[in-house]
């Protein structure tokens, strides 16, 4: 049995080795890539918050490496979907929550009496909310993803660095990384090469972080329209320390959210399906409760991988009026080409926020590092380094310009800069009744 053992992963190590040899190569970062990528004045934060230097290097690795998987899943679409498709879908997807299945136009009202910042008494506000499947893009929603959740993006906010608060949720209260050096490994084994999740699962991650990532994938959810949401990592609420809960109008979210499995034959936009029926068949548009949860005793704010225990408390409700859903045609509907354009182009930052709500601990502030740099790289710098690659320049670093000479037909992948300002409130927030 042992010897049985000892010869199953010897041959996983030794695929992985060769199956990959390439995709390593392009995987190794330098300790000079990875402190590039913090100038001086982070490095500072950092420290001061309590990072120790191993932990300031994971967090430039996670910059470098998300970088090169962004280019690795942009390649791999392409050469996947072989037509170019509409020029306008034309755009370098997130590196996480790839694939949105919509953004949608909604209201959020505050209902607390006791809030401050962007809760303050009776202040309502127009938003965005992407709804996405988690992971670089996975076309197949059935396909087994870690993650998928909402992003909220409250307009005309005063008091934030963008003029916006965004909200960021996923469909556990459990985050799967608690230490940061383990990250870059994860996102090591999530590229070319599915073989390598196993492995770096197997020896790279703790069991805390192992048993959320068996967890997630097993979490099934049949329409995120109706699944609760969860922040997973904390935030100030005024002078305390919360986390945000969404759960459908009448209902709190559980602590453990419930393992929902998609119906039988479900296709591979499932997920897209349902929550179009949802819009469609509701009445009175979708209702969602923005709640905040106080931690337990026991409750710990650095280890995102337990779900807290605390009361949920209602602050805020969510409307997204009627008339949005593929087919229902006009500006509205989510299909629309300028509805399209402004989700992929949005970039959701939970430091985008009031210093009332500001982000909380050590995954936060490892945020506040990536999510600026990720989605400059897929807005801007990567269409600019395509056209660049296209040119033959050869000041295009290797390790990009080798993945993009795997491209198959490079004329119909040819990336288009995305919109970096702030969305507007625009007449079809009128025309939906979110403001007057
Ligand atoms: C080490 C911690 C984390 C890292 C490095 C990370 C990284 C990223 C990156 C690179 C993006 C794409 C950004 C863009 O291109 O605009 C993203 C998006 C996202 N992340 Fe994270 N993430 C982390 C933790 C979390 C946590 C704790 C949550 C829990 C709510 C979360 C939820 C999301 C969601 C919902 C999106 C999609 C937002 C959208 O719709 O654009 N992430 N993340």
């Amino acid at each position: 049995m042992h010897v049985r053992y000892v010869f199953l992963w010897g041959g996983l190590a030794a695929c992985v080795a060769s199956s990959n040899d390439q995709d390593a190569d392009a995987m190794f970062v330098t300790a000079d890539d990875a402190s590039r990528e913090i100038d001086r004045a982070t490095r500072s934060k950092l420290s001061q918050a309590g990072f120790a230097e191993d932990e300031i290097r994971a967090v430039g690795e996670s910059v470098v490496m998300s970088r090169r998987l962004s280019v690795q899943s942009f390649v791999k679409e392409a050469n996947e979907s072989n037509a170019a498709g509409p020029a306008f879908a034309r755009s370098v997807r997130r590196e996480s929550h790839g694939k949105a299945h919509a953004c949608l136009r909604a209201r959020f009202d505050v209902t607390t009496r006791t809030g401050s910042g962007v809760f303050q008494e009776r202040a309502s506000y127009p938003a965005w909310v992407r709804i996405s499947n988690g992971g670089a893009y996975q076309r197949d929603d059935k396909a087994a993803h870690i993650s998928r959740g909402w992003g909220i993006k409250l307009l005309g906010v005063s008091g934030t660095p963008s003029g916006t608060q965004d909200f960021l949720f996923i469909t556990s209260p459990r985050f799967f990384i608690h230490d940061i050096r383990h990250y870059p490994n994860f996102l090591r084994s999530t590229g070319n090469g599915r073989i390598g999740f196993i492995f770096n699962a197997l020896f790279n991650m703790s069991l805390e972080e192992k048993a959320v990532i068996l967890h997630r994938l097993s979490l099934k959810v049949s329409n995120l329209l109706e699944s609760p949401e969860y922040s997973a990592v904390p935030y100030s609420y005024g002078n305390e320390v919360v986390k945000y809960a969404l759960s459908p109008c009448g209902s709190t979210p559980p602590i453990t959210p419930e393992n929902m499995p998609p119906p039988d034959q479900a296709s591979d936009d499932y997920l897209t399906e349902a929550m179009d029926a949802t819009l469609r068949n509701s009445t009175e548009g979708v209702c969602y409760d923005f709640f905040v949860q106080r931690p337990s005793a026991d409750d710990s704010v650095e280890n995102p991988t337990r779900a807290w225990t605390g009361e949920f408390e209602a602050v805020a409700r969510i409307t997204i009026p009627l008339g949005q859903h593929a087919g229902a045609g006009g500006p509205a509907d989510h299909t629309a080409e300028a509805n399209v354009r402004t989700c992929e182009s949005m970039a959701f930052d939970p430091f985008n926020s009031t210093e009332a709500s500001r982000p909380i601990g050590k995954t936060n502030l490892t945020r506040k590092v990536v999510y600026k740099k990720l989605a400059a790289f897929r807005r801007t710098e990567l269409p600019d380094l395509f056209s660049r690659w296209r040119n033959r320049d050869d000041t295009v670093p290797a390790e990009y310009r080798n993945e993009l000479n795997k491209l198959g037909d490079p004329e119909s992948a040819q990336p288009i800069p995305e919109e970096t300002r702030e969305p507007t409130i625009d007449n079809v927030f009128r025309s939906l009744g979110i403001v007057r």
